[in-house]
């Protein structure tokens, strides 16, 4: 696992977003992962500018996302106005779970056939919950687990709540599983600020613990966290 360590938030989206931009230039076909939260808004800020800027295509990516609440269209919409909107990516090769399907046993069967019919995750973009979840893999969630519905923790709804002001929150999501995402080629993790310092720890502990769903990580052959001072504090060393 390399630590890229940058000073804040607004380096670590420039950062990202030119990690991303690099690949998109040079892929003739490239898979994304995604991931929504406020993590990621910077460098989708980045990654739109890029494209304008520069007139570069998005018409050989095709992106997944990580997750969705079940009954709501939350993170469509979030895609929708912080990057598809900004970029020439053709609509049917964006995918987000479809939190509103009648079955969701279903849908989850269906979203891992897609990822595996789009030949798998190039690189896969994280960020880290406070509990060190990924996607809305809870702590005790098994590490090899394919996409499902979850139960969401106290901590996540209360750190998610924002995003519902006006309506009900859900209590439940489908998320990408973690053995799903261990399939992706490559990953960049994602930690701002000191409420994430503590998950960002335990990471780099370097031990497995099913308690902190991100310490997954530490086996796969190609991990890159970008992390701003904040998310940083505890640690001892930076290596
Ligand atoms: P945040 O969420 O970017 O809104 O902090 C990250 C996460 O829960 O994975």
């Amino acid at each position: 696992m390399k630590l890229l360590s940058v000073s804040n938030e607004e380096e670590l989206s420039r950062i990202a977003a030119e990690i991303l931009f690099a690949k998109i230039k040079s892929a003739k076909k490239l898979v994304l992962g995604l991931a929504t939260g406020k993590t990621p808004l910077g460098m989708y800020r980045y990654l739109s500018k890029y494209s304008k800027e520069s007139n570069q295509t998005f018409r050989h990516i095709h992106t997944v996302n990580l997750d969705e609440y079940v009954g709501s269209i939350t993170y469509h919409e979030y895609m929708e106005e912080n990057l598809f909107q900004h970029i020439d990516i053709p609509k049917d090769q964006t995918h987000i779970p479809d939190g509103e399907a009648e079955n969701l046993t279903e849908e989850c069967r269906r979203y891992e056939q897609l990822i595996k019919e789009i030949g798998g995750i190039d690189l896969q973009v994280l960020g880290i919950g406070e509990n060190g979840h990924i996607g809305f893999n809870e702590p005790g969630t098994s590490f090899d687990a394919r996409t499902h519905v979850v139960e969401l923790t106290e901590s996540t709804l209360k750190a998610n709540a924002k995003y519902f002001v006006d309506s009900e929150q859900p209590k439940q999501a489908i998320t990408m599983g973690i053995g799903t995402i261990l399939e992706s080629r490559e990953i960049l993790l994602l930690a701002i600020g000191e409420r994430k310092a503590n998950a960002v720890k335990e990471l780099f502990k370097g031990s497995l613990n099913k308690d902190i769903p991100a310490t997954a990580l530490i086996n796969h052959p190609h991990v890159t966290v970008l992390a701003d001072k904040g998310a940083r504090k505890l640690l001892d060393k930076e290596s």
